[in-house]
């Protein structure tokens, strides 16, 4: 077999699999600064689970955060929309694509601040700290989506 035809077949038994798992996942827009190296690491990740990002940096993300409502008691480094769903913060992508099957009726989800641990959160030589991510409910209190090294 040459060289060209060794590739073609590569191509063929590589590219099924890449594109059922991006068909799976639909794109996430992210808002970062331009500065943050943990938002960078947390884009990583969800790259990792088969994301397809878009990625933009702005120096202030107040507008964004107005726009989907993500008070200040609510908010972290990073704002995210998926799937019609908002993303707020340091939240494992585990917790984003169960949201994504389960279609709850949702705003989205959000881990406030930026708690040790979670991903791109990861600090060597610090313990993981317990969080929350919390479920933006459309009206009454939010809830509780997923709890993190609870244990
Ligand atoms: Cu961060
Ligand atoms: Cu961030």
């Amino acid at each position: 077999m040459n060289r060209l035809r060794r590739l073609l077949l590569a191509a063929m038994l590589l590219s099924p699999a890449a594109s059922a798992l991006a068909e799976e996942l639909p794109l996430m827009k992210i808002w970062k600064t331009p500065t943050c190296g943990c938002c960078g690491v947390w884009v990583d990740r969800m790259v990792e689970a088969g994301f397809p990002v878009e990625v933009t940096d702005l120096n202030d993300l107040t507008p964004i955060k107005l726009r989907y409502n993500i008070t200040p008691r609510l908010s972290s480094c990073h704002t995210a929309e998926v799937a019609g769903y908002v993303v707020e913060g340091h939240i494992p992508a585990e917790d984003i694509i169960r949201m994504i099957r389960e279609q709850p009726d949702i705003r989205g989800i959000a881990v406030p601040g930026m708690p040790i641990g979670s991903p791109g959160m990861e600090v060597e030589g610090m313990a993981p700290e317990r969080y929350n991510v919390i479920a933006l409910e459309r009206s009454g209190p939010n809830s509780i989506w997923a709890r993190h090294n609870d244990n």
